[in-house]
């Protein structure tokens, strides 16, 4: 509903200077018709010429981001209104007209009721924010049916609350990742629309028997044996599994071992290793109950209304009891770093792990973009005749990349190719306050290998 990236506030800010102006400008004309002495096409052209800079003021805001809106909106177009207020004021004086209120009382008028009907959209927006969030894993007490669970699932994926301007996210991140509508693909990851109906097929595939290693091998990254769905760590083994592998269990095994079966051109080192991360690992760490909701809604999502494709079972109230209050709350708020958290929780919060290596953060080995090695990387990239952003030092460059990561796109040397655009979510300035922002850029200026 809105506009990406961008703050509804100062878009419908700009617009009701747009009609401000315009009431001004055949305010004028009206009370030029009605006397003689004065010439129509003068004012006309002067009020015109107001009205077609705040529209074309306004036109501008639609092209930019929130931070940049902010700043356009108080350095030019707060001015545009403010002379058009003065001109308006002599131009009521200068012609003795008495007959109605001077333009600033009209301007205060105008202004009490666009700030009621902002007042009135503020109020609305964090009821938005805080409906009480379908609850999650800890809420299930035994009696659900298989299209609450399969939207628990969902939930998981996309999560219960999105800001505007927010990519909507959940505990699972796989939309940080990963597109579901058909033809929507991103580049970087395969698209999940109708994963429940690969899910069969690829077992049969020659690439899942021998591909990069074979079934009955262990991964070594995770230890999980390969097509052995008996073998899947007790909590999330499927009742009764034995050797033989379902649709159900392609799609466990693709979440608990990405690197059992890499689909083609999506892997690294010639899609002998995936870059997905292991999702009952941390940092994303969903329980049995929460792999099991995700696959009910991946076998699900496609036949919307429709459960029959449907294999994991319900969860059963001892298993949802087992499992520690799943925080519904914590996971349910949206992603938000204010700066006072320490540099580590900060990056694992955002995300950026799961897609960069980064020196000295824990366990981050993402390895869909490039590596954090900014203190050297950041002066290459701004000598590159490619380049053509803005910033003239590291701090500058860092800062742009995670505000407009599509304001110079990184070079892959490993493969030979540009990074993916696009797949680097440009939301995050909607996810950082002003001193998280400062305090990342700080950090990742002095990442080096
Ligand atoms: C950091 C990026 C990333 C995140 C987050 C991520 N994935 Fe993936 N996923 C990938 C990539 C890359 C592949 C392709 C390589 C492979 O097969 O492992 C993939 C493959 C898959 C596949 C196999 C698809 C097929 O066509 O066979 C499934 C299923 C899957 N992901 C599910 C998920 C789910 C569910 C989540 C969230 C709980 C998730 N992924 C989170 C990157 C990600
Ligand atoms: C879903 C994957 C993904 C996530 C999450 C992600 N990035 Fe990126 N990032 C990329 C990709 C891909 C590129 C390279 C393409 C480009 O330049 O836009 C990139 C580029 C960058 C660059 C430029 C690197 C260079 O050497 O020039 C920086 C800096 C960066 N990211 C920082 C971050 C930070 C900080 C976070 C977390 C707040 C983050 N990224 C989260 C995928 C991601």
């Amino acid at each position: 509903m809105l506009p990406d990236q961008q703050d509804i506030l100062w878009s419908f800010l700009a617009i009701s200077f747009t009609v401000f102006a315009l009431y001004a400008f055949f305010n004028v004309i009206k009370h030029c018709r009605e006397r003689e002495d004065v010439s129509t096409s003068l004012l006309g052209t002067v009020f015109g010429v107001f009205l077609v800079a705040v529209f074309l003021e306004t036109v501008h805001m639609f092209d930019l981001v929130q931070g940049d809106q902010i700043i356009f909106f108080f350095k030019y177009q707060i001015t545009t209104v403010f002379l058009l207020l003065l001109t308006w004021g002599r131009f009521f004086k200068s012609e003795k007209i008495q007959d109605q209120s001077p333009p600033i009382i009209r301007g205060f008028f105008f202004w009490t009721t666009v700030s009621v009907l902002l007042a009135g959209y503020t109020n609305w927006l964090p009821q938005q924010r805080s409906d009480p969030p379908p609850k999650g894993g800890a809420e299930i007490s035994g009696d659900i049916t298989m299209e609450e669970y399969a939207e628990m699932g969902r939930l998981i994926v996309f999560g219960s609350s999105q800001v505007a301007g927010q990519k909507a996210i959940g505990k699972g991140q796989c939309p940080l990742c990963h597109t579901f509508e058909p033809g929507n693909d991103i580049g970087r990851c395969p698209n999940l629309f109708g994963v429940e109906e690969r899910s069969h097929s690829r077992l049969k595939e020659d690439r899942y028997l021998n591909e990069p290693f074979k079934v009955d091998e262990k991964d070594p990254a995770t230890h999980v044996l390969k097509g052995k769905p008996g073998a899947i760590e007790a909590a999330y083994r499927r009742a009764g599994a034995g050797d033989e592998m379902i649709g159900e269990d392609y799609i466990r095994e693709s979440m608990m071992c990405p690197s059992c079966y890499v689909v083609k051109g999506f892997g690294k080192a010639g899609d002998k290793k995936s870059p997905m991360p292991v999702i009952n690992k941390p940092p994303i760490s969903l329980s049995p109950v929460e792999v099991n909701a995700v696959i009910a809604w991946l076998q699900s999502k496609d036949t919307p209304g429709e459960f029959a494709k449907v294999t994991v079972p319900l969860p059963s109230a001892d298993a949802t009891a087992a499992e520690e209050p799943a925080s519904g709350e914590e996971e349910d708020a949206p992603i938000f770093v204010t700066g006072t958290e320490s540099i580590d929780e900060m990056i694992n919060t955002l995300g950026c792990p799961l897609c960069h290596t980064t020196p000295g953060i824990e366990g981050a080995f993402g390895e869909l973009g490039p590596k954090l090695h900014e203190k050297i990387n950041a002066p290459n990239r701004i000598k590159d005749p490619r380049y053509k952003g803005k910033a003239s030092n590291t701090k500058e460059y860092v800062r742009e990349s995670i505000l407009a990561p599509s304001a110079y796109v990184v070079f892959n040397e490993v493969e030979g190719e540009l990074f993916p655009d696009g797949l680097m979510p440009p939301d995050f300035k909607n996810k950082l306050s002003i001193e998280a922002l400062d305090k990342l850029v700080d950090f990742i200026s002095q990442t080096e290998g």
